[in-house]
């Protein structure tokens, strides 16, 4: 493994890379960074040149006073993702893998980006764009944190949602981890990327145009972004295949890592050349 950082316009962005063969890039949610994927790394660097950003300000990417203030676009976080691909000299279509809110800036990176797509893997994500009551509860998490100063309230409200009520029960070295995680981001982070999901565009219209061959997997008790959902996308994708994933809530990557690996690996290995 090699870990980069490198200046870009105001901030400092941080990538690692591991492995050789095609490109793929995996974008982390939130509030998480790069290390989230270790289980998918560990498997898929065998036959991949995985690439692996933090999205700015989350692991040891960087972020302004203004992204923090006014929020972080989906649209920025892609164009930064695009400026990691540059750095590294991937100008040829990549595999690109986003998980959740990954997968919003993956929506932004194809419209804007198409050239540089060559298949899409998109994990618990959604399409729409929020109620007003959740974008009001995005704002609202935006400004308790930077008051507190500390991300201990994001990782209280989150867990419930996050994982299935069956993972919370079981496995608590995956919870302890989890929150572990959630503590250690910046408020101005969560801040930044709350403020910027809160005006996310509804992609809905555009699922159509997506016409690359395309990977959607949901955890069978997602409670953010449910399997209807997730397979009501694939179903206005042209060329995309859905897969639930047993024993899993919102966190599939990290609960059901065997399932989502096999999918990947199964899915990578079909891709026309
Ligand atoms: C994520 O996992 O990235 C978040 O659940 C996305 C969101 O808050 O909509």
């Amino acid at each position: 493994m090699a870990e980069h950082i490198f200046e870009h316009n105001d901030v400092q962005l941080a990538y690692s890379l591991f492995g050789s063969g095609p490109p793929l890039v995996l974008v982390h949610g939130f509030p998480f960074d790069h290390t989230m994927w270790t289980p998918q790394i560990v498997r898929l660097q065998a036959s991949c040149k995985v690439i692996a950003p933090d999205l700015r300000g989350f692991g040891r990417s960087t972020l302004t006073d203004a992204d923090r203030d006014q929020g972080v676009e989906m649209r920025q976080y892609a164009d930064d993702v695009v400026a990691v691909l540059d750095k590294i000299g991937v100008t040829s279509p990549v595999i690109l893998c986003g998980f959740s809110m990954g997968g919003y800036v993956l929506w932004q990176l194809a419209s804007a980006y198409p050239d540089r797509v060559r298949a899409l893997v998109l994990c618990d994500t959604r399409a729409g764009d929020d109620s007003d009551e959740a974008r009001q509860g995005r704002l609202t998490m935006a400004e308790e944190v930077l008051q507190a100063g500390s991300s201990e309230l994001v990782a209280e409200k989150l867990m419930p949602k996050l994982l299935a009520p069956d993972t919370r029960e079981n496995d608590p070295s995956l919870v302890e981890q989890v929150e572990g995680m959630i503590r250690q981001v910046p408020p101005a982070a969560i801040a930044a990327a709350q403020r910027g999901m809160a005006r996310r565009p509804d992609v809905r219209a555009l699922l159509p145009q997506f016409d690359m061959p395309a990977l959607l997997l949901g955890g069978t008790a997602d409670a953010i972004s449910s399997p209807e959902e997730m397979q009501a996308i694939a179903q206005q994708m042209p060329s995309a295949e859905f897969v639930e994933v047993p024993e899993a809530g919102h966190l599939t990557v990290l609960e059901n890592p065997e399932a989502v690996n096999e999918a990947f690996a199964d899915f990578i290995t079909r891709l026309p050349s």
